[in-house]
């Protein structure tokens, strides 16, 4: 059995004021809650309020990107991971689309990063995922493939055992057009799929997020999929409602 994951990616979003009231709401909710994971992944600024904040919960914390040397030294404007993990971080996202796209993060660098983390003893979340145009020309599982290929060549497959994918198309990213469920348990299936077949037992226990216009309102649906096993979540996770409604649905 997998366990259900749920993490919010707040990206570049809140004040002090405004992670206080979020974080209190949610406090509240998430204590009733099972058996999902719930993770929270603040700019890194607010690491230390949100730790403060979220002591005596279950809620964990990550972090949106992670540097890719394990060395401290002369990398300006990058967060390591022993920095990652005196602020109480367990996870760490790597590879989200906006950075490959904004920042042009490759997938060799991606790579990397996932590797200081778990270096550091994180757990990257991996994220892969095609474009519209992508998508249109049918290379879906090529794009995807690609992206995972590049963190098995330099990490091995047994480095799976201890990360998380997520799955976020990117065309349904902050677009209010959620993949259905069956076209991101299509592509869940197959990122299994090409995980097993390197090794089977690792691909089993590997959780798969789904990202992408995640709401309360169309959560259940996509959690009740064979091989989603969560979501990564952006817009609502900035609100404590709906966050708790996504997590409810994994939680079930
Ligand atoms: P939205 O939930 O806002 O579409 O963002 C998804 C995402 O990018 C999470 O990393």
């Amino acid at each position: 059995m997998r366990r259900p994951l749920v993490a919010g990616n707040w990206k570049m979003n809140g004040t002090k004021a405004s992670i206080a009231q979020l974080l209190g709401e949610m406090k509240a909710g998430a204590a009733s809650l099972q058996q999902v994971e719930v993770v929270v992944c603040p700019p890194f600024v607010y690491l230390a309020d949100v730790q403060g904040a979220l002591q005596d919960t279950t809620v964990l914390i990550g972090s949106q990107n992670i540097c890719d040397s394990a060395a401290a030294g002369a990398f300006t404007g990058e967060v390591s991971g022993e920095m990652l993990q005196e602020f109480g971080c367990r996870y760490a996202i790597v590879g989200h689309s906006e950075r490959r796209a904004l920042y042009g993060e490759s997938d060799e660098l991606v790579a990397r990063r996932f590797a200081a983390a778990r270096a550091a003893g994180l757990i990257p979340i991996l994220c892969v995922g095609e474009t519209l145009e992508e998508r249109e020309q049918g290379i879906t599982e090529q794009v995807v493939a690609r992206q995972i290929d590049a963190v098995v060549a330099l990490e091995g497959i047994a480095a799976f055992a201890q990360a998380v994918i997520a799955y976020e198309p990117v065309w349904a990213i902050g677009t209010g057009k959620t993949a259905t469920p069956q076209q991101a348990q299509d592509v869940h299936a197959f990122i299994r799929r090409r995980i097993a077949e390197r090794d089977a037992g690792v691909a089993d226990g590997l959780r798969i997020l789904y990202g992408g216009s995640v709401k309360g309102s169309n959560a259940a649906e996509l959690m009740a999929m064979s091989d989603i096993d969560g979501g990564l979540i952006g817009g609502a996770s900035l609100k404590a409602d709906e966050f708790l409604a996504i997590c409810k649905a994994a939680d079930s």
